[in-house]
């Protein structure tokens, strides 16, 4: 409808190959029907991811023109800073090559400092602060409040972290076994959700309290202060950049993985406010990303980056981004197909085991899913359930999640209104029909951990 007519024109277009079902059914058996091993040719409408998937403006490709490529002191650099630190508020910032760079960064110069931690604070922490943690021998606990679980019932903010959980598991365990306290903005694990201000201001006097460090992961922040704006009283009048700013100054750190938000294919930062942890992170960063003034990327990607940013924060095209998704959203309404409900910043995620009862969660109803969408239409999309996360322990005991979704996500600026129809006309029918190809998946190969961009299965 045109309340979603997108903000933007196009000026340049992608092709994208026409393939059929015959031709999909070939490859879906190829890959052991596991979509992570499909190539990116093979598809029409690519959801499984929004980062680093961005159509990237006119301007930002002016600019990587003017990139430059000095090794050390480029002037790219200080244009990237500037913007950090006039979006974040943080004075000290060090520049990676993605996100989880820069949070192992973080890792590496925050966990040795707690030597007792076992565990990791969050709202619902995304696989890369589990991986960073397990390296040091942490683990990340999820303390979502409990409307962040429940896919049914509308709330405005799900991806709050629970203060009386918070609390209660800083008591129970000691401070000692805490290594510091991390908020996911927004939520990505349980649906894009946004995180208010009142409860990032909350969580934060927590954290101080206990003299625990309290650091943002802000992959995409810029659609949590758009929510903010949007359903937290008090904020209707303020702009984006105000909110982002208000923000972080409850935070002593942040990183950030520049490929969801900031409207780029590659990119990340660390940034803090004491110049001690500056110094450190500079020796650290230069053995592993390389020199301080580039990090990882080249001039002309820290050139797209400081434009990508203030496109990213802009709220006409945060209205329209967002927008897009809530349409989505709404044109599956008509079909009732069940999702996490309201939909989040970037994609809409599907309960699975809603959408086809009758295959047992042990089968992958989630995985049936995907596979249909990529046989009828040659949509992708990730599932986050049952194959994401399920593992066989030392026992031989197979533990399942507790929730089967399937993330629709939304690239930023890539795909256009009818593009979302035929997702949305696709699933109506699908879920019409009832899972029509697969009536469940068995899984080939267990290996203990989570494997699900290497796993076979076979229906
Ligand atoms: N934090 C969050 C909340 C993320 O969603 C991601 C990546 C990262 C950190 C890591 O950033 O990929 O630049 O190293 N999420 C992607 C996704 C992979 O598909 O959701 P990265």
């Amino acid at each position: 409808s045109s309340k979603y007519a997108e903000p933007f024109r196009i000026k340049s277009v992608e092709m994208l190959k026409e393939t059929t079902p015959e031709y999909r059914r070939k490859v879906l058996e190829g890959v052991g029907y596991n979509l992570f091993k499909v190539k990116a040719d093979d598809i029409y409408i690519d959801c499984l991811t929004d980062s680093g998937t961005s159509a990237m403006s006119d301007r930002q490709w002016a600019a990587l023109m003017t990139g430059d490529e000095s090794y050390v002191g480029n002037r790219c650099f200080y244009d990237y800073e500037k913007a950090i630190q006039d979006l974040f508020g943080f004075q000290y910032v060090i520049p990676t090559h993605q996100g989880r760079a820069a949070e192992q960064l973080l890792a590496r110069m925050l966990y040795p400092k707690r030597p007792q931690a076992k565990y990791v604070l969050a709202n619902m922490a995304f696989d890369s602060t589990r991986a960073a943690a397990i390296i040091h021998g942490v683990t990340a606990i999820d303390l979502l409040e409990p409307a962040g679980y429940d896919t049914i019932h509308e709330h405005p903010f799900k991806g709050n972290l629970s203060t009386e959980k918070l609390e209660a598991f800083i008591q129970e365990h000691g401070v000692d076994s805490i290594a510091w306290v991390q908020m996911i903005v927004t939520c990505n694990s349980n649906g894009g959700q946004p995180v208010s201000m009142a409860n990032i201001k909350a969580c934060g006097e927590i954290a101080h309290k206990y003299g625990l460090a309290y650091i943002a992961d802000c992959a995409r922040c810029f659609e949590n202060a758009y929510f903010i704006k949007e359903r937290e009283p008090g904020y209707q009048d303020k702009t984006i950049r105000e909110i982002c700013l208000e923000m972080f100054s409850y935070f002593d750190y942040a990183f950030m993985s520049i490929k969801k938000d900031g409207l780029v294919n590659m990119g990340g930062f660390f940034c803090c406010r004491e110049q001690s942890m500056y110094d450190v992170a500079w020796v650290d960063n230069m053995n592993y990303e390389g020199h301080a003034t580039y990090g990882g990327l080249a001039g002309r990607d820290l050139a797209a980056i400081a434009v990508g940013l203030y496109e990213g924060s802009d709220y006409r095209y945060l209205k329209g981004r967002i927008g897009q998704v809530q349409y989505l959203g709404e044109r599956l309404d008509e079909f009732g197909v069940p999702y996490v409900r309201p939909v989040g910043g970037n994609g809409v995620y599907i309960d699975a085991r809603k959408f086809y009862p009758d295959i047992a969660p042990e089968h992958f109803p989630g995985l049936c899913l995907a596979a249909d969408l990529y046989l009828k239409e040659g949509i992708r999309v990730s599932e986050l359930g049952a194959s994401a996360f399920s593992y066989k322990d030392d026992k031989g005991v197979i533990h399942y999640p507790e929730i089967d979704l399937v993330r629709i996500a939304i690239s930023r600026r890539v795909y256009t209104n009818s593009h979302m129809d035929l997702i949305a006309e696709t699933l109506g029918e699908l879920f019409k029909s009832g899972s029509p190809n697969f009536k469940g998946m068995d899984k080939s190969d267990w290996y203990g951990a989570t494997t699900h961009f290497t796993s076979s299965y076979t229906p």
